[in-house]
């Protein structure tokens, strides 16, 4: 039976909408469409993998059936690789068949590779038609199903091929993470604690509380409740402010911008990409470090927490010239300029684009040592 859940508005202008959030919520989807306001009779195509469809698929359908929706389920197989525009031209040959109109939906059920390749397929199907997001990786519940960034990889880089498509419901249900490998839940693990570093002290504090972090087995059912909720709150906010990252949005990224370069030189599949993400708020510490803009002690903080989740904290054996290229690489270098997200405290960051290339340099070098 689902328990009590929460509500979670994300305050888009032009489209705002809800995150669920409850234990068991996953077989109540047929009802939260409904409540959302969201047609009975129409034609719903659910886009998942293997991994998901075994253990949710028929209840999903179940739910759907029984108030009065048309569904139909289509299954690509689980993985990064996966993303691609091959897998968007599937959902659209599966929307074709089922006949999908403009007033159909479709359901991403997954972590954030279906979830990002069905927003795509959705935002460009007759134009655009509604998709609601059903996360269930830990990363794509705090992260990838809220804010509306969609898309696929292109053979020269990740997400390069996408558009800001908002869905019409966020849907959580923690209860599904029972069946995630520790090693992804980990992963999610990362970007919560990202949110305790940006603008979340007290969440920050909640998870240096705890004893344990590295599996579900031993959270405790209403800490990991507290810490999906806080996250999702950080993240509704922050999109509500700035949907199209013209400024605040850009926060979302401490991090990512040392991380992306750790999954570019080891190899895409050597880190997860919230284990990369780990890698580079230690990088980003460090450099804040250098600079003057945060303590040690904070420093030490955030490291400790990520060694306690089993998340890697250390520098890969990469050359300094091949870090400052792929930076120079990022999407996010505007004019030659490379972005950086800033700690200045637990709960706090500033967003610069003027660190030098020496003090860059000399952090890689701090952190090969
Ligand atoms: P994922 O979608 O690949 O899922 C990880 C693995 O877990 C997969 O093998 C999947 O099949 C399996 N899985 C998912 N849910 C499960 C469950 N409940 N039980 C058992 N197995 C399950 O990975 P992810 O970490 O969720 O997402 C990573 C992707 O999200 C990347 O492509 C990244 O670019 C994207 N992303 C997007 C945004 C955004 O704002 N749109 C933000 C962050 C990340
Ligand atoms: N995951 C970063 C963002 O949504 O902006």
């Amino acid at each position: 039976m689902p328990q009590s859940s929460c509500r979670i508005p994300v305050e888009i202008s032009k489209n705002p909408y809800e995150i669920i959030i409850g234990r068991g919520k996953i077989q109540c989807i047929g009802d939260e469409l409904l409540r959302t306001g969201i047609k009975k009779g129409i034609k719903i195509l659910i886009v998942t993998n293997n991994d998901v469809a075994i253990h949710y698929g028929e209840l999903f359908l179940k739910s759907l059936r029984a108030c009065g929706y048309k569904p139909t389920l289509l299954i690509i197989e689980a993985g990064e690789e996966q993303k691609s525009p091959e897998s968007v031209a599937l959902i659209h040959d599966a929307a074709f068949s089922a006949q999908l109109e403009r007033g159909s939906l479709m359901i991403a059920l997954g972590g954030g590779v279906v979830g990002d390749m069905t927003g795509f397929a959705a935002a460009t199907w007759l134009r655009g038609i509604s998709v609601v997001q059903v996360p269930t990786t830990l990363l794509a519940m705090v992260d990838a199903a809220i804010g509306g960034k969609t898309g696929v990889n292109h053979k020269g880089g990740k997400n390069l091929i996408g558009a800001f498509h908002q869905p019409k419901l966020v849907l959580i249900d923690p209860l599904t993470l029972n069946t995630l490998p520790e090693r992804e839940f980990r992963a999610g693990m990362a970007e919560v604690i990202k949110y305790g570093v940006i603008g979340d002290s007290i969440l920050f504090n909640l998870l240096e509380k705890c004893s344990n972090l590295e599996n579900l087995e031993v959270v405790d059912n209403e800490v990991l409740d507290e810490i999906i909720k806080r996250s999702c709150s950080s993240k509704a906010k922050i999109v509500a402010k700035d949907e199209h990252e013209r400024d605040v949005r850009a926060i979302l990224n401490y991090g990512h911008t040392f991380g992306h370069v750790v999954e570019t030189l080891c190899g895409y599949g050597t880190w997860l990409h919230g284990e990369a993400v780990s890698i580079g708020m230690i990088a980003i510490g460090e450099l804040a470090v250098l600079l003057g803009s945060w303590s040690e002690d904070d420093a030490n903080r955030q490291k400790a927490l990520l060694k306690k989740t089993g998340l890697p904290v250390i520098w890969p054996n990469i050359k300094t010239e091949d870090v400052c290229k792929t930076l120079k690489g990022d999407k996010k270098v505007k004019e030659g300029k490379i972005r950086f997200i800033i700690p200045k405290k637990i709960g706090e960051v500033e967003i610069k684009n003027d660190i030098s290339n020496d003090a860059i340099k000399r952090c890689i070098s701090n952190l090969s040592r």
